[in-house]
């Protein structure tokens, strides 16, 4: 029997900075950050995004010291994306296998540059096809899973061969991480870990990362033929359980915030290295509601990702990593 008003007054608990520190049931922390950055062609190139304020593309020659700054305040891990030139988006996605494509160079200057900061690279089409899709289509425009596999699988060789610590795919597609690890361990990269993509919604808060990538204005249709339905929760759990039956050694729950009951649910149930990723939509929410006066941004972005510590994330990927170690730093 736990004592009662007036002997129990949770308000102690609550009295000063150092009892409320001293209580904190979750705390944040520079390694609870995967820091996702955006590569683009081009020399000494910093491109501001507009549906992304304060978050621009860097190109190769720029990245390793931004991945220097990340990993100087304590971020683990960078997670790329690139803005494939114009030219180069094809039918069938040939540059996502090119190993001297704009990811496989940014690992490089990655690994020369800061050698202690991971480097996690997306396994999916779309920012190289001509239509915007995470794999490749057939005549009726629908995602075609096991040729669209084949080609993810070799996109992961190509990766892990020019450096990369972690293969996250985002395709959604059946089937894909158990020939993503196969392959792995055939070819010699054992130390290559998987992080699936694993209960990825079919959202309308990656608009801005279209943009990012420069799929946006391409995409024809949407993605709801391979991404989850938003009104589903068992459904996420039997993805889950099924990339890690496949060999997914973290998995990953997207997009973040409106998905935490996702996020908790995996945790629980499966007890694995579960991170979240706090998406474009969502950052820009974030930047755009402080913008507007209604609330202070440093206390928005702190407050939103000690959120997904409580859900039970082990992290999470966020645009906000660089400002929020900074803030966690002092
Ligand atoms: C696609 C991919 C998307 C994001 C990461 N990988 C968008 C999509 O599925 O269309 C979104 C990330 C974000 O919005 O920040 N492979």
């Amino acid at each position: 029997m736990t004592a009662s008003y007036p002997a129990l007054r949770m308000r102690r608990g609550r009295s000063s900075g150092w009892m409320r520190s001293m209580l904190a049931e979750n705390r944040l922390h520079p390694s609870d950050f995967i820091w996702p950055a955006f590569i683009c062609d081009g020399q000494d190139c910093e491109q501001p995004i507009g549906a992304l304020p304060a978050v621009s593309r860097w190109s190769v020659d720029r990245i390793g010291a931004k991945a220097k700054e990340a990993a100087t305040l304590g971020i683990p891990c960078i997670a790329l994306f690139p803005n494939t030139p114009e030219g180069l988006r094809t039918e069938r996605a040939e540059e996502a296998l090119n190993g001297g494509n704009l990811i496989c160079q940014a690992i490089k200057a990655i690994k020369d540059a800061a050698p202690e900061i991971g480097v996690l690279t997306d396994v999916a089409l779309d920012p190289y096809t001509a239509h915007g899709h995470d794999g490749i289509v057939d005549v009726q425009g629908n995602v075609i899973n096991d040729e669209t596999v084949e080609i993810l699988v070799e996109q992961a060789l190509v990766q892990a061969a020019a450096g990369a610590d972690i293969v996250a795919p985002s395709d959604m597609m059946d089937g894909r991480v158990a020939a993503i690890r196969e392959a792995l361990e055939r070819e010699g990269h054992q130390n290559v870990a998987i992080m699936a993509y694993a209960a990825k919604y079919a959202s309308a808060f990656y608009g801005p990362f279209r943009d990012a990538v420069g799929s946006r204005g391409r995409l024809k249709g949407d993605k709801r033929g391979y991404q989850m339905d938003p009104a589903n929760i068992e459904e996420a759990l039997r993805e889950v359980e099924l990339d890690l039956a496949e060999g997914a050694d973290f998995v990953m729950v997207k997009p973040g915030l409106p998905y935490l009951d996702v996020v908790a649910r995996v945790k629980d149930a499966f007890g694995v290295p579960t991170f979240a990723y706090q998406v474009s939509g969502e950052y820009a929410m974030i930047e755009h509601a402080a913008a507007a006066g209604a609330g202070d941004r440093d206390a928005l972005i702190l407050e939103t990702l000690l959120a997904f510590k409580r859900a039970g994330a082990t992290g999470v990927l966020t645009y906000h990593a660089l400002d929020a170690a900074r803030l966690i730093n002092g």
